[in-house]
């Protein structure tokens, strides 16, 4: 935190998880969020099927909405992809664009992840691009080398300092249960600040930066308190609406 003019946000990733009756937890998060100070921004992506429903769950309350990919077009014979056009016109807000899930399993490049994010723009959403080492890339001392290829090459030509949210997910923290030290989380979000310093003169400190993997209510705290941590992106623990919340307290409490 203390990155000056950001925002914090808290945001769940659901990943292939949820059927209908999950709206429970959405109502949950969305009543329970009203306990606390309005200091920081809070958000669900549910699967794109649940995402209308999740939606109009959310009405009324502060927690907002997003999707978890979208394709660069904004329509076409692409079947199975979603327009980001098609989010914002259910009421989503963010769209969650270049998880190493989908760099893995659908070999999503750099360039497609800036193409999916211009879409974001241009339907008005706000992109939140991850960026994060493998193991193997770690292991080799390559964390900072990889991080920086993939920012530099997942932002898009028309990004601006608020227009967007990185989210910094190391692979071998994402459902393992091994999290990455807060050295470590301060070392790449230091860097990740020092780049878009570079890129965005006078705008480095509009972009949240979210540390992602593992993040749960026991370590939230330590991990939000590293400097340029704006918040989280959270995967199982943002199942349970108890767990989710007991997160966003964390970060409010840091407020
Ligand atoms: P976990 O919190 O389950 O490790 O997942 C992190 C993640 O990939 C969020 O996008």
């Amino acid at each position: 935190m203390e990155s000056g003019m950001v925002r914090p946000l808290i945001a769940g990733n659901w990943k292939m998880n949820g059927l209908s009756q999950s709206c429970d937890t959405i109502a949950s998060i969305a009543s329970g969020l009203a306990t606390y100070d309005d200091v920081a921004d809070c958000l669900i992506c549910p699967p794109a099927t649940l995402l209308s429903k999740v939606v109009e769950a959310a009405s009324g309350s502060r927690l907002k909405t997003g999707a978890q990919d979208c394709h660069a077009s904004s329509s076409g014979a692409h079947t199975g992809d979603i327009a980001a056009e098609m989010i914002a016109d259910i009421g989503g807000e963010y769209v969650i664009i270049g998880h190493s899930e989908r760099r893995a399993d659908h070999g999503e490049t750099s360039e497609m992840v800036a193409a999916k994010a211009e879409a974001a723009f241009r339907a008005g959403l706000t992109p939140i691009i991850c960026i994060g080492e493998t193991l193997e890339e770690r292991e080799a001392g390559r964390t900072i080398e990889v991080v920086s290829s993939q920012l530099a090459g997942s932002i898009p030509a028309s990004a601006f300092g608020k227009s967007f949210v990185v989210a910094y997910e190391p692979v071998w923290a994402i459902g393992t249960g091994k999290v990455a030290s807060t050295g470590q989380v301060e070392e790449v979000h230091d860097k990740i600040r020092e780049i878009l310093g570079e890129r965005f003169p006078g705008q480095a400190d509009e972009t949240p930066i979210l540390y992602g993997g593992s993040m749960k209510p026991g370590n939230a705290a330590e991990l939000l308190a590293v400097e340029n941590v704006d918040g989280g992106l959270i995967g199982g623990a943002s199942l349970k609406a108890e767990d989710f919340l007991a997160i966003y307290a964390a970060c409010v409490t840091q407020k």
